[in-house]
């Protein structure tokens, strides 16, 4: 055990988290590009979202919920944890596979770990029956 007292596992934990912190800070700037040059786009169709699951969409790395009946919305796709693509949101629970990460389909709020930070939300919005990057 090193002196500090820390055990193997608790200093690869503390890197994991000083490394998702640099991620994370480019991970925003990212996805506030994304969310600019989608602005007024339709990313899908209401109909592909249904209530309590939602949809990925693979090549924009954007998961859609609609968390409630009505309510749509739009998180990176990409884990905080260590980047692996979502599933298909179930049961209104944005899953990771790769770890087990869990998120809230209506916050993107990290809610199982290992994941701590949530998915970076894109704003959206419904025009006809389509749903919009806003
Ligand atoms: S990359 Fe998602 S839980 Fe590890």
């Amino acid at each position: 055990m090193p002196e500090n007292g820390l055990g193997r596992r608790e200093m690869l934990g503390a890197a994991g988290v000083a490394a998702c912190g640099l991620a994370l800070a480019g991970c925003s700037v990212e996805d506030t590009k994304a969310q600019q040059s989608l602005k007024g786009k339709v990313i899908a169709k209401t109909a592909d979202v249904p209530v309590g699951g939602g949809m990925v969409i693979e090549d924009l790395k954007i998961v859609l919920t609609q968390p409630a009946q009505g309510v749509y919305k739009a998180f990176s796709a990409i884990c905080t944890h260590k980047g692996c693509a979502v599933s298909t949101p179930k049961e209104n629970v944005i899953r990771c596979a790769c770890h087990g990460s869990e998120f809230a389909a209506d916050s993107g709020k990290a809610t199982k770990g290992p994941a701590i930070a949530g998915l970076a939300a894109f704003q959206v919005k419904v025009e006809g029956d389509g749903i919009v990057v806003a």
